[in-house]
């Protein structure tokens, strides 16, 4: 038995609907009724729970044997619930996964979890893969770079302001290069990585190609046929925008020091990872972006970095 926990984020549902073509039994750990029976209906078993109570996870690790998680939440509104659901409830679940028997547990983790840099996300992750490294079950780590689609990803930064006025900011004079992948590929390595047999897997995952924003804004512009500004915002703005989203929102305040560490250092890696895992070459920009406008006119505002950065923390 394969247990998904956060099988409803872009992923997630992807990695559970490969799992039961696959004729695999698949439970998925979720937290509302709505998703329950959503999962159920595709043929999937349901335990309901968040990663905060340890009964559900114990109730929902009984008889799985391989936990494959990507739970997370970024952008939350306080410093706490970051913490609280990336590092202490991912190492709540690989502490019920290793008392109750299971044999592999897969973590999505970040690019850039090993390394000591602003963003809290990065700690987060990195606190709970020293909880998994520790456990004593055999395990794989990922650590993606940012997405091309979903919630928070290049369409997020650059799609809806491009969709609709043909504008693109990016913090002057440009980001430094970032491996875009696919919600499709970093779903497919994470199956991949779920049945293969090495005892203590890491791979960083990136696309083929590292864009710079302005490149990705451009590519984004290319396959919409629409010819894109770029408005260079300068870091003081960013540094200000940085201050007054610390006093308003803890969500906004970790965007602003990703945005930072992207202008600062980009987000890059090699994609022989990926494509080792994947056994083809990673999605390129391109074809990921064709696929998403294929069926999307405009992307929502609250699905992008505005939705994040208009948040305040209660
Ligand atoms: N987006 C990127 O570019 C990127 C890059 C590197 C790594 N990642 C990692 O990839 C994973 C998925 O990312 P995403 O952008 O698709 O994020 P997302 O949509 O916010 O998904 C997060 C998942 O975690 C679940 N979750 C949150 N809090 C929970 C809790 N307390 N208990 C149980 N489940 C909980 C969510 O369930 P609900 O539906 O119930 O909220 C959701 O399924 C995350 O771990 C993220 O850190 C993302």
């Amino acid at each position: 038995m394969f247990l998904v926990a956060g099988a409803s984020s872009g992923p997630g549902q992807l990695v559970v609907a490969d799992l039961l073509a696959r004729k695999m039994p698949t439970r998925v750990l979720v937290r509302s009724d709505a998703q329950v029976a959503q999962f159920e209906a595709l043929g999937a078993e349901a335990a309901k729970g968040d990663v905060g109570d340890e009964a559900a996870l114990v109730r929902a690790c009984a008889g799985v044997s391989t936990v494959i998680s990507l739970v997370g939440r970024h952008f939350a509104d306080t410093r706490e619930r970051l913490w609280s659901v990336d590092a202490l409830g991912n190492a709540a679940l690989v502490r019920a996964a290793a008392a109750a028997g299971v044999k592999r547990f897969v973590l999505l983790s970040a690019l850039w979890a090993d390394r000591e840099l602003p963003p809290v996300l990065l700690a987060a992750k990195r606190y709970a893969e020293q909880a998994l490294v520790e456990s004593g079950m055999s395990y794989a780590i990922l650590r993606p770079s940012t997405f091309t689609t979903g919630a928070s990803s290049l369409v997020g930064a650059v799609g809806p302001s491009i969709e609709r006025w043909g504008l693109a900011f990016i913090p002057r004079p440009d980001s430094q290069p970032i491996s875009f992948i696919t919600l499709a590929d970093v779903a497919a390595a994470i199956v991949a990585a779920a049945l293969d047999d090495r005892p203590s897997l890491v791979a960083e995952l990136g696309g083929p190609e590292a864009l710079t924003m302005a490149e990705g804004a451009r590519r984004l512009g290319a396959v919409l046929n629409k010819k894109v500004r770029i408005v260079r915002v300068p870091r003081f703005v960013s540094s200000l925008w940085r201050r007054v989203a610390r006093r308003r929102s803890f969500g906004a305040y970790e965007l602003m020091l990703f945005l930072d560490m992207l202008a600062d250092h980009g987000y890059h890696c090699d994609a022989g990872p990926a494509r080792q895992l994947l056994g083809r070459e990673p999605t390129g920009v391109d074809e990921a972006l064709r696929a998403y406008y294929a069926t999307t006119k405009l992307t929502p505002w609250r699905e992008s970095n505005v939705g994040v950065l208009s948040t305040r923390s209660k």
